[in-house]
């Protein structure tokens, strides 16, 4: 396995459509075992295959939920994480509920960067896993939402594209400012 460097904006690959997987692979479960080990290294939650260069639609997600007996005041370092990975290939909503939820959202190419963004709260997906067997299920909370922005990923699309002009054009020279001062890549 190996730790692969990740995009940030604004390089132009991360406009770009990703391609559906024709065929899921042994190359595919290589790349895919490489985007887990380079998710849980930056640290983050999900991971399209585009934030490392590869125009394919895969996504890697493990929220890494906090253990079920962890103490409400327990050390932030000590905290036992769960890990859930998930792999989804071609992904497809084939359903989204009008109710909508509001998650403070971060993603690997505007690092350090954080805003609110609206989604449908639950929805419907298909995909395909790192077998190539088929799944069909249906998404609430922040999984839901983790699925989207990482989804939107495959369609050139980021989380600051759902923020306002002025919004957007905010965080960009944060980041900017941010990257002057040698405190990101
Ligand atoms: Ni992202």
């Amino acid at each position: 396995m190996a730790i692969l460097p990740i995009i940030e904006t604004p390089d132009a690959r991360l406009k770009q459509i990703s391609a559906p997987v024709e065929t899921v692979t042994d190359a595919h479960r290589t790349l895919i075992a490489d985007m887990f080990e380079t998710m849980y290294d930056a640290p983050g939650i999900g991971l399209a295959a585009i934030q490392v260069g590869v125009a394919e639609r895969i996504l890697v997600i493990d929220l890494q939920r906090e253990a079920d007996d962890t103490p409400e005041d327990a050390d932030p370092d000590k905290i036992v994480r769960v890990k859930e990975p998930r792999v989804f290939i071609n992904p497809e909503i084939i359903w989204e509920s009008d109710e909508l939820s509001v998650y403070q959202e971060g993603c690997l190419s505007v690092p350090e960067m954080y805003a609110d963004v609206q989604r449908p709260a639950e929805i419907q997906v298909k995909w395909l896993d790192e077998q190539g067997k088929a799944h069909d299920e249906k998404l609430d909370g922040l999984l839901a939402t983790c699925l989207q922005h990482e989804m939107d990923h495959l369609n050139g699309v980021l989380f600051i594209d759902h923020l306002s002009k002025l919004k957007r054009d905010m965080l960009l020279k944060k980041l900017e400012k941010l990257r002057r001062s040698g405190r990101a890549a």
